[in-house]
């Protein structure tokens, strides 16, 4: 089963992605969580990601385009993969498109999770994420069993670079102009489902799984 997530920035998309990717027995590719981590090991593809990042724009799509393709590859993604974050541009989408089509595949599922821009503002001040193992949490919403520390891997939990209010701005904008034009591009190839974002966390994953259905695909 091959899945992607769309949906403005904070919509939730790795939050479910998550579930999914442990019900399903799939493999999570965050292009988002890809780059930190490369920031964080200081390598050249996180120095080059850095800039734009922190500025709330996006990374050029020859950088981003090439990395993915290169990780769906891996053996882990036989069985399908859920994607997050990935695509955000229309030549990012024509190019998995392409690349999947040369090997007699497709995606499965394009999932749409909707949210207003008012409640995204809130949910990311309250946010914190692992960069140890890409964990995100809210103080609020989704708070870790002990503050500060991440559940899964029990490093230190950030306020991301990325999640100050103005440049939480500068990220609807640009998801907006960029990337919202995907989902009339998953609706015309008949895969899109579009889910509310703005109800408890359990209860979307309900309404995603009501779409994917309770089979594993192992
Ligand atoms: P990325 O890491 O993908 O960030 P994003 O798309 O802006 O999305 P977020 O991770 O901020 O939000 P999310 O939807 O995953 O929400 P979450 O589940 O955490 O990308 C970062 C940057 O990398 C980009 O700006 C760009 O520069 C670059 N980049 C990445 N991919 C790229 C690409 N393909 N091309 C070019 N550049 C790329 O939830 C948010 C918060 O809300 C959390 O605190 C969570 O606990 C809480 N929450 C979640 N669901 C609920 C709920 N139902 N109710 C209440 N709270 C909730
Ligand atoms: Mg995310
Ligand atoms: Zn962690």
């Amino acid at each position: 089963m091959k899945i992607i997530m769309l949906g403005a920035p904070g919509a939730g998309k790795g939050t479910q992605a998550k579930k999914i990717a442990q019900k399903y027995g799939i493999p999570h590719i965050s292009t988002g969580d890809i780059f930190r981590a490369n920031i964080k090991g200081g390598t050249e593809l996180g120095k080059k990601a850095k800039s734009y990042m922190d500025q709330g724009m996006l990374v050029p799509d020859a950088v981003t385009i090439e990395m993915l393709l290169n990780r769906i590859q891996e053996a882990d993604c036989r069985d399908g993969y859920v994607l997050d974050g990935f695509p955000r541009t229309i030549p990012q989408a024509e190019s998995l498109t392409e690349a999947l089509n040369a090997m007699g595949d497709a995606i499965d599922y394009a999932i749409d999770v909707a949210v207003p821009d008012e409640a995204i503002i809130t949910r990311m001040a309250g946010r914190r994420a692992c960069l140890g193992c890409g964990a995100t949490y809210h103080i609020q919403y989704n708070p870790p069993k002990q503050e500060g520390v991440c559940d899964v891997c029990g490093q230190e939990l950030v306020l991301r670079d990325d999640d100050k209010a103005e440049t939480v701005k500068k990220r609807l904008d640009v998801y907006h102009q960029q990337t919202q034009p995907l989902i009339d591009y998953y609706k015309k190839a008949g895969v899109l489902a579009a889910v509310d974002g703005t109800r408890d966390l359990e209860e979307v994953f309900q309404e995603i799984t009501a779409v994917l259905g309770d089979a594993s695909c192992q």
